[in-house]
């Protein structure tokens, strides 16, 4: 879901959106983090380049692994709480019900209002790419479970889509997190600069990421999720908007949408959706 202010244009845009160079001299990492998170999914964040730089810009410092460890005790919350469960610049909202029986697209419009328009941008990235459309849409799906959790997120994320998606589809979701921390340049995918911010400069992978990898590189379908990948980038242009047409006819030949609504079909991750539809619920 937090991606990379590409170009150092982009860069300086951003600045001078939070008050200039000095003021994010102020700001925690954690807070920077947020406003970058927050200008993606605003889709305010204008020169975006199409692609990613491959080596960390010259002046530009970067946390190390023992600075960002070092802020835990300055939170009053876990980095892994997920998107729709905290807000950290004040109250959450009041809920609108979801319908008896939902389907994916109403947890799209009323629960994944944090994680939808990266997912939408994704998504339309690889359309154009031309990609196969069991990876367009997991692209479209591949960081909504963002909303209940961040950490390992590519496991949860395969895990509450495995049952209502096709085998290739929940194993391009489950490898895309791993694959992030490791470039291909034959595929076009570079280290992500968001990555030194967020892990910290000198941050090396735990070894279930390393063996994740592993396993996806040598896997038939890693094409898969490096598509995810590849596609997993800022593009936005402010002034246009998704045609989400395409991606409901994909979502219509694709997805099991099951007929008593998400979260009350008795699938091995209905869980994930009924907290998703309730997390106001104390147990
Ligand atoms: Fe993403
Ligand atoms: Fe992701």
């Amino acid at each position: 879901m937090r991606h990379i202010l590409d170009s150092a244009v982009a860069r300086r845009n951003f600045i001078a959106s939070l008050g200039g160079a000095a003021a994010v001299a102020l700001m925690s990492h954690e807070a920077r983090a947020d406003a970058l998170e927050g200008a993606l999914n605003a889709g305010v964040s204008p020169n975006m380049k199409d692609s990613q730089s491959c080596t960390p810009e010259g002046n530009h410092h970067y946390p190390t692994v023992a600075e960002i460890e070092a802020e835990v005790p300055t939170r009053s919350y876990r980095r892994c709480v997920g998107g729709l469960l905290l807000n950290t610049k004040g109250n959450v909202k009041q809920l609108a019900k979801m319908p008896a029986r939902p389907t994916l697209w109403d947890f799209f419009e009323l629960r994944f209002m944090g994680s939808r328009n990266h997912c939408f941008q994704s998504a339309n990235k690889a359309l154009h790419n031309g990609v196969d459309e069991e990876i367009v849409l997991a692209c479209l799906l591949h960081d909504t479970v963002q909303e209940l959790v961040h950490t390992d997120h590519g496991f949860w994320g395969a895990q509450m889509y495995e049952p209502y998606v096709p085998a290739q589809t929940a194993f391009a979701i489950r490898y895309h997190a791993a694959l992030r921390f490791y470039p291909d340049a034959q595929a076009g995918y570079c280290y992500p600069d968001e990555y030194r911010e967020m892990f910290g400069i000198d941050y090396e992978p735990p070894p279930h990421i390393v063996q994740s990898y592993k396993y996806a590189r040598a896997h038939r379908w890693y094409g898969a999720a490096r598509a995810v990948t590849v596609n997993d980038l800022y593009s936005f242009n402010p002034n246009s908007m998704v045609n989400l047409d395409p991606f409901k006819d994909i979502v219509g030949r694709h997805f099991k949408q099951p007929e008593e609504g998400l979260g009350n079909d008795n699938s091995p991750s209905a869980h994930y959706w009924r907290t998703l539809a309730n997390p106001d619920l104390p147990l």
